[in-house]
């Protein structure tokens, strides 16, 4: 019996019946560019005060943990700015856990929230496990979405919530301001939570403006946001959103009762408080990203322009030998299952250069 048949002997949910779980490939390979982990590590004095501020917390394990994560949110609204204050912050174990007590909260059954594919895959995922319906919006043919269409879309399916991804996983761009305004006038009739998925907002080029700033007036506007990127931390679990209190206050109804660890809430903490030295790695991984475009072009490949630490890349006549001949090379990147496409992420200078030699050899074999 294989896995699936045990599975469905067993009294699941309908609506889970026959479903894959999330999962990228986890290998052994000396160089993993296919999660858009920060590939910089953790530096040095980080881990130091990230150490300390754990060990401090080891005598008082016996108690549970602040459940406002007050210390947390605030220090947070610092860092996001915009005037924010820690009544606007909300964070969990991850910006995935943040999005489904987004639908926990705003969808479930007889509701539905839309997405724009490709985009983030967890998305649907994400409204299925929690009975909400999904619909799936359209791009063109380059993978754009202009305001206009976004909207007409959105007023089309009225939905209650909607996620644009900015910048956008596995495209790598980012958004307009004028789609994101567009969408939630749109989204006036049908009172659609519109999220701004923002998780790779640190790596985009200088003067693209963050939907932070659009927040004041717009209860219905949540921008999420993680640690796992920019800062480095992607073990660590750390996610948090922006948005009007009353959208925290509707997430207190479905949190976990303690949900933030001690450990998850001092290490974020202690991160906050180094975060120059945790994003200093930032514009590094930028250059490595152009680099990346540019070499990939220069191979006569056609890569999207990218705002995030990854470069999602066309023109390959055969994705998965590529895939495999890298893998075969020690290098570990993603095949989203767009045909002709793979993604990679920003590696270390050395990485990037033996993902582009690698890649280059392979075309040429
Ligand atoms: C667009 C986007 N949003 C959210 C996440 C979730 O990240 P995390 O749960 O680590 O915060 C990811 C992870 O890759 C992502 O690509």
């Amino acid at each position: 019996m294989n896995q699936l048949e045990r599975l469905n002997q067993l009294p699941l949910r309908d609506d889970l019946r026959g479903q894959h779980p999330y999962g990228a490939p986890q290998l052994d390979v000396p160089i993993l560019l296919n999660v858009n982990e920060n590939t910089h590590g953790v530096p040095a004095d980080a881990r130091e005060a990230i150490l300390k501020a754990v060990a401090e917390q080891l005598e008082g394990l016996n108690r549970y943990p602040d459940r406002e994560f007050t210390e947390l949110r605030t220090a947070l609204a610092a860092y996001l700015g915009h005037g924010l204050t820690l009544d606007n912050l909300w964070a969990a174990n991850g910006s995935n856990e943040v999005l489904q007590q987004l639908l926990q909260a705003f969808g479930g059954p007889g509701r539905t929230a839309m997405g724009f594919p490709p985009t983030y895959s967890m998305y649907p995922l994400l409204a299925s496990g929690t009975g909400t319906a999904y619909a799936a919006g359209r791009r063109k043919d380059d993978f754009s979405l202009t305001a206009e269409d976004a909207a007409a879309q959105v007023r089309a399916a009225a939905p209650n919530i909607v996620f644009l991804c900015s910048p956008n996983n596995p495209t790598g761009t980012a958004l307009g301001l004028d789609v994101v305004e567009a969408v939630y006038e749109a989204g006036e009739a049908s009172q659609a939570i519109i999220i701004v998925d923002e998780a790779y907002a640190e790596f985009a080029h200088d003067g693209t403006p963050s939907a932070l700033s659009l927040l004041p007036g717009r209860p219905r506007l949540v921008v999420s946001r993680t640690m796992s990127k920019a800062f480095a931390l992607a073990g660590a679990r750390l996610g948090y959103l922006a948005a009007a209190p009353e959208v925290t206050d509707a997430l207190r109804l479905v949190r976990l009762p303690y949900h933030l660890s001690a450990i998850t809430q001092a290490t974020a903490v202690a991160a906050l408080r180094n975060s120059d030295s945790l994003l200093a790695n930032v514009e590094d991984i930028k250059v490595q990203r152009d680099r990346i475009v540019a070499g990939l072009a220069a191979l006569g490949l056609d890569p999207a322009p990218s705002d995030s630490n990854f470069v999602f890349f066309g023109g390959l006549e055969n994705p998965h030998a590529i895939w495999q001949g890298l893998l075969d090379a020690g290098v570990l990147v993603r095949d989203v299952g767009i045909p002709g496409h793979l993604r990679v992420t920003a590696g270390t200078e050395a990485e990037t250069t033996v993902f582009l030699d690698s890649l280059a050899s392979l075309l040429k074999g």
